[in-house]
C-alpha cells in the first residue's frame, strides 16, 4: 500500500505539470481524492492492515491526501486565471465565420433602376397609400361606379368605398389635386387584384407615370418611353405601339418591346410572337382634369403604368412569378 500510495502521489503531481485544462483538473482530483477515488479507498483500507502496519501507512495516506488537496487547489487557481484571459481558447489562426448578410430585393432593385432613369429625366419620384377610397382608384380616374370597364379589375374591398388599390394611377390623382402643372412624377408603389397563377400574384407592384404641362404631345410619350426602355434593357430594343383603351387616357395604347431574350426571333417567354407587353400609356382624359380642376384647353398630358414584376423576371431570367415571393433565401441571394 505504501508504494500505491506513493505513485498516485507522484502520477498526479507529473499530470498536473502539464498543462491541463480546468475540467481535466477537476476531473484527476475526482479521480484521486472524491469519495471513490484513489487516496480516499487507501484510507478506508488502512483498518484492514495489520495493526502495526496501521499508523505508518495511516500517516502516509494522510501526507498524501493534504500534498494533493494542496496540489490541486493551486492548479486550479491557477488554470481558472489563465483561461478567463480574453482570447483564451479562441485559435486565432482559423479563418473567420462569414456573416450572412442581407440583399436588397430583386423587386426592389429593379424599382430603384426605373426611378434613377426618370430621375435623370427630370421626374420626381412620389408615393401614394396602398388602401385607397373609390374615389381616388377609379371614380377619378373616369371609372364611374356601375361602368362596365371596371370589370377590368377584380377588386379587392375594404368597404363600400375602400379598395386596395387595384393600380398606382391613384398617385396621379392626389399629384394634380396637390399641384399646377408643370407636373413631372413617377409614383413606384405596390397594387392589389384577385389574381393569382404563374404569371400573376395578388400583390404586385407598379410604376406610375404622370407628365402635364402646355402642349405635351403623344410624340413625348414616345419618346421618354423610348429612352426609357433603352436605358433599362438596351439601345438596339425595339419598341411598338399598340392602340388599347383605358377610362383615364385618351387615345391609349398599350406598349410592346421587342422580346429581350430571342431578339424578336419567337420564343417561349414571347409566346412565339417575338414582342412582350410592359406597359400600358396613354393621353389623360380631358375627363380627368376636369376631376382636378385643370383646364383641358391649357394643358394636355401624358400617362403610363407598367408592372414592374415582368421588367424584373426579363431583366434577371424568372421564369416564374412566384419565385420572387416565396422568400427562399438561396433564389433570393442571387440578384
Ligand atoms: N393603370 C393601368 C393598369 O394598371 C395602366 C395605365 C396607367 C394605363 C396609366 C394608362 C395610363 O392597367
Amino acid at each position: 500500500m505504501k508504494a500505491e500510495l506513493e505513485k498516485i502521489e507522484k502520477e498526479a503531481l507529473e499530470l498536473l505539470k502539464t498543462d491541463l485544462g480546468l475540467d481535466e483538473i477537476k476531473a484527476l482530483q475526482v479521480k484521486c481524492l472524491g469519495r471513490k477515488g484513489l487516496v480516499t479507498g487507501c484510507l478506508r483500507n488502512v483498518s484492514s492492515l495489520p495493526q502495526e502496519e496501521r499508523p505508518k501507512i495511516g500517516q502516509l495516506a494522510n501526507k498524501v491526501k493534504k500534498v494533493l488537496e494542496g496540489a490541486f487547489k493551486k492548479a486550479l487557481k491557477e488554470c481558472s486565471a489563465k483561461e478567463a484571459r480574453p482570447g483564451a481558447g479562441i485559435d486565432v489562426t482559423l479563418p473567420g465565420r462569414p456573416l450572412l448578410r442581407g440583399t436588397i430585393h430583386p423587386i426592389i432593385q429593379i424599382m430603384q433602376e426605373i426611378s434613377d432613369v426618370f430621375s435623370r429625366l427630370g421626374f420626381e419620384v412620389l408615393e401614394g397609400p396602398d388602401i385607397e377610397s373609390d374615389y381616388y382608384n377609379f371614380e377619378a380616374l373616369n371609372l364611374p361606379k356601375d361602368h362596365p370597364a371596371r370589370d377590368m379589375q377584380d377588386t379587392f374591398y375594404i368597404s363600400e368605398n375602400v379598395v386596395l388599390r387595384t393600380h398606382t394611377s391613384p398617385i396621379q390623382i392626389r399629384t394634380m389635386e396637390k399641384r399646377q402643372p408643370p407636373i413631372r412624377m413617377i409614383g413606384p408603389g405596390k397594387a392589389y387584384r384577385v389574381d393569382s397563377d404563374i404569371s400573376h400574384t395578388p400583390m404586385f407592384h407598379q410604376v406610375e407615370g404622370l407628365m402635364v404641362d402646355e402642349n405635351v404631345s403623344f410624340g413625348d410619350l414616345k419618346g421618354i418611353l423610348t429612352i426609357f426602355v433603352h436605358q433599362m434593357f438596351d439601345e438596339t430594343i425595339s419598341l411598338r405601339f399598340r392602340p388599347s383603351f383605358f377610362p383615364f387616357t385618351e387615345p391609349s395604347a398599350e406598349v410592346d418591346i421587342e422580346c429581350v431574350l430571342c431578339r424578336g426571333k419567337g420564343c417561349r417567354v414571347c409566346s412565339h410572337t417575338g414582342w412582350l407587353e410592359i406597359l400600358g400609356a396613354g393621353m389623360v382624359d380631358p375627363a380627368v382634369f376636369k376631376y382636378v380642376g385643370y383646364d383641358s384647353d391649357r394643358y394636355t398630358g401624358f400617362a403610363f403604368g407598367m408592372g414592374i414584376e415582368r421588367i424584373a423576371m426579363l431583366r434577371y431570367g424568372i421564369e416564374d412569378i412566384r419565385r420572387l415571393y416565396e422568400n427562399d433565401i438561396r433564389f433570393l441571394h442571387q440578384f
